[in-house]
């Protein structure tokens, strides 16, 4: 029988899941090999014709710092009368949470497989990652902010043609559970098909 059993705790957790803001994230986040569990948990989604149209981008340490040097740059570049207080923000904007990683997406366009059914296979990865943290018994996010639209910060990403930002998942532990947050009631969104 595949799968053996029904998960009653993952189950539970699942229905209970929040994103934690990633202002509210702090220490600890994955070590190297809770992410590499992690991330390894977070690309196994489903992918039409095998293509693993992503790939991962991790930031840690110092890393966070630094990204966050090309995000202010940039930001005061695009924003010449910014104050202060906004650029040291963006400078910080990586010291949010232990970890971040990028999704990229990484798109072949003029195949079989449509672009769009890629597309969401990008985006299985980034709640995948969500999932797997959460039950590994870390908070995240997944952002796009500004810097996930911009060809400067794409440029010092390292993205090439094709290849996009699909979120900024942010990853640490939070102090408390996040208020309840309001979802779409099932019977509004949900119909059974009947012959026309
Ligand atoms: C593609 C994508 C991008 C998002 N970008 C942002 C963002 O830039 N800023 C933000 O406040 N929330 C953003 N969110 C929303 C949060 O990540 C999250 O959906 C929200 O906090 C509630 O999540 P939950 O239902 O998992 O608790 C984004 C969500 C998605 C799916």
């Amino acid at each position: 029988m595949y799968p053996e059993s029904r998960l009653e705790d993952a189950l539970e957790r699942l229905q209970q899941r929040r994103s934690v803001k990633a202002m509210d994230l702090g220490d600890p986040g994955p070590n190297d090999s809770e992410l590499e569990t992690l991330l390894t948990t977070g690309i196994r989604v489903p992918d039409h014709g095998k293509l693993g149209p992503w790939r991962l981008i991790k930031f840690s340490g110092d890393a966070r710092q630094a990204f966050g040097n090309v995000l202010a740059e940039r930001f005061h570049s695009l924003n010449p009368e910014a104050r202060e207080h906004s650029i040291a923000a963006e400078r910080d904007r990586f010291m949010r949470a232990p970890v971040v990683v990028a999704v990229i997406a990484r798109i072949t366009p003029g195949i079989k497989i449509p672009e769009w059914e890629q597309q969401m296979s990008v985006g299985a990865v980034c709640q995948n990652i969500l999932v797997t943290a959460n039950l590994m018994g870390f908070a995240a996010q997944w952002l796009t902010e500004w810097y996930a639209f911009d060809e400067h910060i794409d440029a010092a990403l390292g993205l090439t043609t094709h290849e996009r930002v699909a979120g900024f998942i942010y990853i640490g532990s939070a102090g408390e559970r996040p208020a309840e947050r309001v979802r779409p009631e099932l019977a509004d969104v949900l119909t059974a098909w009947q012959v026309p």
